[in-house]
């Protein structure tokens, strides 16, 4: 797929206060710090689209992007950021499961795990909370520019087998580098699949 515009429409606290656009819409969660924003602008190919930050917290809202007006590609806040203070992390946790469970228009939520670690229980605790409420995911290992290919299927070897405790079928998943464009072609393809173009 080609991007030929990307463009910020706007950013909600609620998923109430999104609007509704009536196109299937793509969102990337995950830690605080794995790379969801720059992994943002590394699918659409602009620098800057998606505010990115050295420190966790940067994203504090559901930020929604028009992409080829056809789709919509939504940043969301990081969960498991430990130096919030615990309001606002569970305002933020309201939000971002507000978001998942309640957008009707999502199609698919990328869940960004980063290829340095091997399975953390709070990455595992999410993915086995969307599967529970029903939420359409795919994996997408991030980073993948500091590890090598060998360590990146060890550990996704490792969380899909953890995984597969209760998931039947394993997610789709996918490897990826902001600073490289790994895996950028294969998510568009993926995107483009879902919504028949
Ligand atoms: P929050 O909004 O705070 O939850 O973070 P985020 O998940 O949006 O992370 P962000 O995109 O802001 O990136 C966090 C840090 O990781 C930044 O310093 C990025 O430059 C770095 N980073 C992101 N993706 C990659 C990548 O693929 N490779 C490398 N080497 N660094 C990356
Ligand atoms: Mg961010």
């Amino acid at each position: 797929m080609q991007i030929k515009s990307a463009e910020f429409i706007t950013s909600c606290t609620h998923v109430s206060g999104c609007p509704e656009l009536n196109q299937p819409e793509f969102a990337l969660i995950g830690r605080s710090n794995v790379g969801k924003s720059s992994l943002l602008n590394a699918l659409v190919g602009r620098n800057s689209l998606a505010k990115t930050s050295s420190t966790p917290g940067r994203t504090q809202l559901i930020n929604l992007f028009a992409i080829n007006n056809r789709w919509t590609l939504v940043d969301l806040p990081g969960y498991g950021f430990a130096k919030l203070s615990k309001q606002s992390r569970v305002l933020l946790e309201k939000m971002i499961s507000g978001y998942l469970t309640k957008r009707t228009s999502l199609s698919r939520v990328f869940v960004l795990i980063d290829s340095r670690h091997p399975p953390q229980t709070i990455d595992l605790e999410f993915v086995e909370w969307l599967m529970g409420n029903g939420v359409p995911m795919a994996l997408v290992f991030t980073k993948s520019d500091k590890v090598s290919p060998t360590f990146l299927r060890n550990n996704v070897a490792a969380f899909l087998a953890r995984v597969a405790e209760w998931c039947p079928e394993p997610p789709p998943v996918f490897g990826t580098s902001a600073k490289t464009g790994e895996g950028r072609k294969e998510i568009l393809a993926f995107i483009g699949q879902m919504i028949g173009i």
